[in-house]
């Protein structure tokens, strides 16, 4: 199927139509700087620019940064306190004429991963972390999704881990990898205890450097770096927007 991808991050909003039977995008990306406040409005109307620059008529899958219920967000960890309760998904449809799915950030890059990349062919249990802005997280078992996870904000030390582990941390901190790496290897070995998945893919910018700290993961269990790096949110979201293709 040919469904358009958007992915909405904290500081671009990128879109491409993808083919979600091969996993590739059909042309380039397009990317628009999220703008400054990133209030539903503005991001509405970025969505209908990149709709436009496909001439694009049809579904669209969209990843966001927050829980995603039925299209509507109920968190704004990273984005302005307005989307809590804001129908993304009916507020993108009405901006770009189109029918549109609207799912977790992290959760769109995993049904990626698991479909055509690191995690592809792979049963069991799958953690999926993206490392950026926040800390995302996606948990298949047996490749099915329990979306919604937002494993990044469970408690480290009396703080949110993804305030301590995120690449945003690392960067607002100034830490090495090393250190950072220390950081975010206790957030694993965390996950470790409480999931005990069989694979851990690392997504998001992050994980381009995982050369950088690999060696100081310690957590016993395989690690590998996501394979569709910055296309994994456009090709899951437009895969998530396949259930709004009617079957014939
Ligand atoms: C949000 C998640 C999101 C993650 C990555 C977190 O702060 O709570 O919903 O998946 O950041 O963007």
């Amino acid at each position: 199927m040919k469904i358009l991808g958007i992915d909405i991050g904290g500081s671009g909003i990128k879109g491409a139509p993808v083919d979600t039977e091969k996993g590739v995008l059909l042309s380039d990306r397009y990317r628009i700087p999220t703008p400054e406040a990133a209030k539903p409005a503005d991001v509405a109307d970025v969505f209908a620019q990149i709709a436009k620059r496909f001439d694009w008529k049809g579904p669209i899958g969209a990843g966001f940064p927050a829980v995603i219920q039925q299209g509507v967000a109920r968190t704004a960890a990273n984005v302005d306190d307005s989307w809590i309760g804001t129908d993304a998904a009916a507020l993108f449809s009405k901006a770009a004429d189109c029918p549109v799915r609207v799912l977790n950030d992290a959760d769109v890059a995993g049904i990626a991963e698991m479909r055509f990349g690191a995690g592809r062919h792979r049963d069991g249990v799958v953690f999926i972390v993206t490392i950026g802005t926040g800390l995302g997280t996606a948990l298949f078992s047996d490749g099915v999704l329990v979306p919604n996870t937002e494993l990044g904000h469970i408690e480290m030390d009396c703080q949110d881990a993804e305030w301590q582990s995120a690449d945003s941390a690392r960067k607002r901190e100034n830490l090495t990898w090393r250190e950072w790496a220390l950081r975010f290897d206790r957030y694993l070995n965390h996950i470790h205890a409480l999931f005990w998945p069989d694979l851990f893919i690392l997504g998001g910018g992050a994980s381009k450097k995982m050369h950088k700290f690999e060696d100081i993961l310690s957590v016993p269990t395989e690690i590998v770096a996501a394979q569709l790096r910055n296309e994994a949110g456009i090709i899951g979201a437009a895969i998530a927007a396949e259930a709004l293709v009617p079957k014939i």
